[in-house]
């Protein structure tokens, strides 16, 4: 059977650690328009999904300790309209299959959420990402200290962001999570097998996109949880490159940075292999560079280790290894001191990862780089970009860019990386090429 995330299971968590006064209040991420009046797949809101499960736009939730914690706002059922935009729960579904005490249509929120607020002291609501919704929760506040006037009961006066509890407990995956997670690593790296096969000089990146994209939907995922990158030659040197479009060229590189979403967690991974099927010299030497830094800091995400120091452990590899290279001259400890190193390593190796592909949750506390912790899931993701226009650098290596990207659980036992069956070593990534067919 597919894996679920467990939607209980979160809000029993979230629940047990409110205090009494205290509630969460979300709204669903709005339809985005994507150009006239066509709008974008909807991808529900991360959060409002991981205590519901719910997956339509205008909605709401509220959660409060209690004999009826959730409360649910949603799209009313409404025959005509489900004809055009398809079938909704609605309030009845919210209730027998969503774990709602109590639901309303969402048009019932302004004159609700006033007296769902009275005995609320602090509310858990992100200010700032959307007016309208501000607007309607400033002057539900306003009426409920109205309604409050005489009884004196509490209204809300401490207000949170979502990320001191929610995005804590998000940041911690637990089992139903990981298995997800597991699911999108397998369908990730059974696409980038895909388009190790397809890849070769004269097909275009964007034959590649779709070998990736296909995999991602034939395996039950969702489709790519970011953008993907299909990069040959010194595209890979556009560390955003979305173009896809360009004739990949014997001799080239082509990195690949593209994740599958499956139950809306996403996978994260970067392979760089050589389109024709063998490194080249240069290609290999920076490729062994990448590769050792990427194990270094694999190999520093270890239980309670600082987050910042799998970065550290990665520019220590790589800036070593762009002076092998002759990238770079002087001292490494310098070098790295003055962020010489950034010329050709200029982003962070790793994030959490999750529902978000860049996941919720604090990477420092009290200003310091926070320790790792099991149930936590990271990126590992060094690189070197030489593009064919950099200055002062050794000529074979104008042009090569390569990332390498992992997903790893932090665990008691050590680092388990999630993505480890798509290819990573010189040795391994030849022998997946050879085995290609010509087809
Ligand atoms: N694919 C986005 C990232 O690597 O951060
Ligand atoms: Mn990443
Ligand atoms: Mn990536």
């Amino acid at each position: 059977m597919l894996p679920r995330p467990d939607f209980a299971l979160h809000r029993a968590a979230l629940l047990d650690r409110l205090a009494d006064g205290e509630a969460v209040l979300l709204f669903a991420t709005p339809h985005a328009v994507r150009n006239g009046d066509s709008e974008y797949r909807y991808r529900p809101d991360s959060d409002l999904y991981w205590l519901t499960g719910w997956t339509g736009p205008d909605a709401a939730i509220f959660l409060k300790r209690g004999e009826a914690p959730l409360t649910m706002f949603v799209q009313p059922r409404d025959p005509e309209q489900e004809t055009w935009t398809g079938r909704r729960p609605g309030p009845e579904g919210a209730r027998a299959r969503y774990g709602a005490d109590a639901a309303y249509a969402i048009e019932a929120l302004e004159k609700e959420l006033p007296r769902l607020l009275l005995g609320v002291h602090t509310l858990h609501y992100g200010f700032g990402r959307s007016a309208e919704d501000d607007a309607l929760v400033s002057a539900s506040i306003r009426k409920a200290e109205r309604l409050a006037r005489r009884s004196g009961v509490d209204v809300p006066e401490t207000f949170h962001a979502p990320a001191r509890l929610l995005h804590e407990l998000r940041l911690h995956k637990s089992d139903d999570e990981l298995a997800v997670l597991r699911k999108a690593a397998a369908l990730t790296t059974d696409a980038h097998l895909a388009a190790m096969r397809v890849a070769r000089p004269g097909r275009y990146e964007y034959e590649v996109e779709a070998a990736i994209t296909h995999m991602f939907r034939a395996g039950g995922g969702d489709g790519p949880g970011y953008t993907p990158i299909v990069a040959g030659g010194d595209n890979a040197n556009i560390l955003h490159y979305h173009e896809n479009d360009a004739v990949l060229g014997d001799g080239d590189l082509l990195l690949i940075d593209a994740g599958g979403e499956f139950a809306l967690y996403t996978a994260d991974v970067t392979r760089t292999f050589p389109v024709n099927g063998r490194f080249s010299e240069a290609q290999r030497r920076v490729y062994e560079v990448v590769l050792a830094a990427q194990e270094a800091a694999i190999a520093a995400a270890v239980v309670g280790a600082r987050f910042l120091s799998v970065h550290e452990a990665a520019v220590r590899r790589l800036t070593e290894g762009m002076v092998a290279l002759g990238l770079l001259e002087g001292d490494v400890d310098a070098l790295i001191a003055n962020e010489a190193y950034k010329r050709f390593y200029m982003h962070g190796t790793s994030h959490w990862l999750g529902l978000d592909v860049h996941d919720a949750g604090r990477y420092a506390r009290a200003g310091a780089s926070r320790p790792l912790q099991p149930g936590m899931v990271i990126t590992v993701e060094p690189g070197l970009y030489i593009p064919a226009a950099a200055e002062g650098v050794p000529e074979a290596l104008r042009g090569i860019g390569v990332r390498i990207e992992d997903d790893v659980l932090i665990t008691e036992d050590g680092p388990e990386v999630l993505t480890a069956a798509a290819p990573r070593t010189v040795a391994d990534i030849e022998a997946a090429l050879a085995a290609r067919s010509d087809a």
